[in-house]
């Protein structure tokens, strides 16, 4: 059976570069994996106070992340860190204390950027916060994709051959991460 994978996507721009990778992710992915993107841009931020009567957008965001059997992020990079909203859902995931969504689960993460060096902060600080929440990180490969205005064709939505190669290397790597838990 198809392992149910929740693709979360840092960006919530319309035509964010990231958001087409990712949809390029979920097309190149083999059958075995049923990728969907979750969407984070609709969640509170997180406030424990609210939690003794959790917004429904959080309740609904746990049970998806939860009936995951992995968690792929696609981020871009703010301020050489992860964007807030990426982090107020990996924060909302991971509370009540106890019940965090994110346990046991194998990730991975993709960072693009339009400049040169591919997010590289944003990947790293997404791999800080979730290896602590026990997300078992794919290690390689890596993947920083610079110069991301540059490597979509003219529709716009597809990417060029080159990246879709490397696209398609790391979703079938993640497949085989996946297939070891
Ligand atoms: C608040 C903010 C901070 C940014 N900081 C960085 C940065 O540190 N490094 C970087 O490569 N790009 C940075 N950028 C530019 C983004 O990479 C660019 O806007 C990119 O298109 C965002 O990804 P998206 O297309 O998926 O929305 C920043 C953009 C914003 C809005």
């Amino acid at each position: 059976m198809a392992k149910k994978i929740a693709v979360l996507v840092g960006s919530l721009r319309k035509e964010s570069y990231n958001r087409k990778i990712a949809n390029e992710l979920i097309r190149l992915s083999q059958t075995n994996l049923e990728m969907e993107i979750v969407e984070i841009g609709n969640l509170p931020l997180y406030n424990e106070d609210l939690d003794q009567n959790p917004p429904q957008e959080w309740t609904d965001f746990r049970a998806k992340v939860k009936a995951s059997e992995g968690v792929l992020f696609v981020s871009p990079e703010y301020n050489r860190t992860l964007p807030g909203a990426l982090k107020n859902a990996i924060d909302v995931g991971s509370r009540p204390y106890g019940s965090s969504v994110w346990q046991s689960k194998p990730g991975a993460v993709v960072t693009a950027s339009p400049s040169s060096l591919g997010a590289f902060g944003a990947n790293h600080n997404i791999r800080q916060a979730v290896v602590f929440l026990d997300v078992f990180m794919m290690a390689q490969p890596e993947a920083y994709i610079g110069n991301a205005a540059e490597i979509f064709k003219e529709d716009g939505t597809t990417v060029v051959e080159a990246t879709e190669k490397f696209l398609k290397g790391f979703v079938e790597a993640y497949q085989k991460w996946v297939e070891k838990f």
